[in-house]
């Protein structure tokens, strides 16, 4: 019992990113100290040297200064030791190419787990998929070290990075608004606002008396500027 919790338990959105010590490709971190004021992905991959890994490295890093415009940072994970990591990312600089994408320099630390020691705090480890390969984990970490998304893709599965990066946007949107975001937002389409906090409220908004539209009292949706978002959240 106590060795599958060791295996199976992670931490849930709101808890406080745990903290650890790692080697990195990038040097050693102090993970999440070394990143508050930012925001951060962690995220796990399978294995050094395997495809799809590769098409994910390929792709996260090409976006890399675009997240880094958003106040987000990058730190990957995967159970492979340091001399594999450096030589897989060396790969990837002088041999491979893909989509178009060329000479892709991953600058964002990888960090060595060979112990399993983050992989099993961050319940990256789902023993029924892989016992000794971390899944497709991803935790999105405000700037004060609280997890804010997770989401879990399989072995055979590549990310969607285009979500990640609409994710990190949509959340910094939530707080810097206080609004939230429907299905499928994209900066420029309206938001949620919150619910109706009396019948007083409930029936004003149904009237048209608030500066919102509203399907019904409970679904009430107002206009937020695309260039307003961007210029609160992005860098430049
Ligand atoms: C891959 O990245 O291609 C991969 C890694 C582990 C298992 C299956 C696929």
């Amino acid at each position: 019992m106590e060795a599958e919790k060791e295996y199976t338990g992670m931490p849930r959105i709101g808890d406080k990113a745990p903290e650890f010590k790692a080697v990195t490709t990038q040097g050693d971190i102090d993970f999440p100290n070394d990143y508050k004021g930012d925001w951060v992905i962690l995220f796990s991959h399978p294995a050094d040297f395997t495809p799809v890994c590769t098409s994910e490295f390929m792709t996260f890093a090409s976006m890399e200064d675009k997240f880094l415009n958003a106040n987000c940072k990058l730190v990957g994970l995967s159970i492979d030791g340091l001399y594999s990591h450096i030589a897989w990312l060396r790969s990837i600089k002088d041999k491979i190419e893909y989509k178009g994408m060329k000479n892709v320099e991953v600058k964002f630390p990888l960090i060595e787990d060979i112990t399993m020691e983050v992989a099993k705090k961050y319940g990256m480890l789902q023993p029924n998929e892989d016992s000794t390969k971390a899944v497709r984990a991803v935790f999105v970490i405000d700037p004060e070290g609280i997890i804010r998304a997770i989401i879990y893709y399989p072995l055979s599965l590549g990310r969607n990075f285009d979500e990640l990066y609409r994710v990190v946007i949509a959340l910094q949107t939530a707080d810097a608004f206080g609004v939230a975001t429907p299905a499928d937002w994209r900066p420029g389409d309206d938001v949620i606002v919150g619910p109706a906090g009396s019948c007083g409220t409930a029936e004003d908004r149904m009237q048209g008396k608030e500066d919102m539209e509203c399907k019904d009292w409970y679904f009430c949706t107002k206009k937020l500027d695309k260039d307003i978002v961007l210029k609160r959240v992005l860098k430049k």
